[in-house]
């Protein structure tokens, strides 16, 4: 990967990803952009990997294992209060001193962030169709990382900072814009949740839980909070999981589904993951069970083919509905990488 390559998307990920959400990691992003040493390190991301969060996440890894250096006090999730900024020249040179197994983190791991906080729109969502389909439903989490949103009926919802749904520990928030507050429905139905994920995070795997939290944005401490409560529910343990990367094994898993039950899969920030044959074999995949069943499919990405497609530079909510083996499409809403706000249709 080229250097300018590397260092337009530190920039585009401070100015579209961090800026609102995350000053340390907005102002860290841009000083790491001119700095090409740094870059030449973090350029060792493997190939469709987001390079600046897999290299900041792999620094909080190492940060979360060793809280007792230095650099760590400057990071809230360790440090436990807020600070102005990240001190660069102090955070350059942990980089250099641990240059090697910093390349190697990056390298070997991927991003697998879980991010709770988008059950801000899956609740509206399957909460919706479960009701009007009135029956039990399966609901396949394709990319579940640690299953975290598949529990989206567990939690507690706030919009707008008015409290609408459940009583939980995990707080959702996210802040409706341009439209009304989407109507929430009770979930009666029995829900069978399913996951799949090239790598299954295992609660119970500490190393695999420090990456987790590695990939928090540090000055997000309600996203640390979410998660250690999140990964507590009971009802995760009633998930079922497959470890599955191929888009065969996947069909397999889906076409295994209660025929009786509303069938609702779902990717969210998964399918840019997929090189471009393999999302083209994903789709056909999607065809192909949508000429022997009805299903919905529920895709949050921001790549580019949805986002011309919608003419949107943001995130992208979007139902495919297979009813009598014919294929509806909808936009349902616009969001940002959190679901920290979403603009319904
Ligand atoms: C950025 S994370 C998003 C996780 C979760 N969907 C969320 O929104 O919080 C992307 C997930 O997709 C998974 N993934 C990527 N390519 C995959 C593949 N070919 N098969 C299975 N999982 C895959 C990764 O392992 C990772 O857990």
């Amino acid at each position: 990967m080229d250097l300018v390559n590397t260092k337009g998307k530190f920039i585009s990920f401070a100015e579209s990803e961090c800026k609102g959400n995350s000053e340390l990691y907005y102002k860290l992003s841009k000083q790491v952009s001119g700095d090409d040493t740094l870059l030449k390190i973090a350029a060792t991301a493997k190939a469709g990997q987001p390079v600046p969060n897999i290299f900041l996440a792999a620094v909080h890894y190492l940060l979360l294992k060793n809280p007792g250096n230095g650099l760590a006090a400057y990071y809230p999730s360790i440090g436990k209060k807020q600070v102005p900024e990240i001190p660069f020249p102090l955070f350059r040179s942990f980089c250099l001193d641990n240059e090697a197994v910093i390349r190697e983190i990056i390298l070997t791991r991927i991003v697998q962030t879980n991010v709770i906080n988008r059950c801000a729109y899956l609740l509206p969502v399957f909460s919706k169709i479960i009701t009007e389909e009135n029956r039990p439903a399966t609901i396949i989490d394709i990319g579940t990382s640690a299953g975290l949103t598949l529990n989206f009926d567990k939690y507690e919802y706030w919009y707008n900072n008015q409290k609408v749904y459940g009583d939980s520990k995990v707080i959702i928030k996210s802040k409706i814009t341009g439209s009304t507050i989407p109507a929430l429905f009770p979930i009666t139905q029995p829900i069978q949740k399913i996951g799949i994920d090239q790598n299954i995070i295992d609660p119970a795997d500490t190393d695999q839980i420090i990456w987790l939290k590695a990939l928090i944005w540090p000055d997000q401490a309600e996203r640390f909070i979410a998660m250690e409560e999140a990964l507590k529910t009971e009802e995760l343990k009633k998930i079922e999981f497959f470890r599955a990367e191929t888009i065969p094994d996947f069909e397999a898993v889906i076409l295994n589904a209660d025929k009786a039950h509303t069938l609702i899969i779902y990717a969210t920030h998964v399918l840019y993951q997929f090189p471009q044959t393999q999302k083209e074999a994903f789709d056909a995949m999607l065809e192909r069970v949508g000429q022997s069943r009805d299903f919905y499919f529920l895709s949050v990405e921001g790549t580019e083919s949805l986002l011309q497609r919608y003419q949107t530079r943001e995130i992208v909510i979007e139902l495919t509905q297979f009813r009598d083996k014919k294929k509806s499409q909808t936009l349902l809403a616009e969001t940002n990488g959190h679901g920290n706000w979403i603009k319904w249709v």
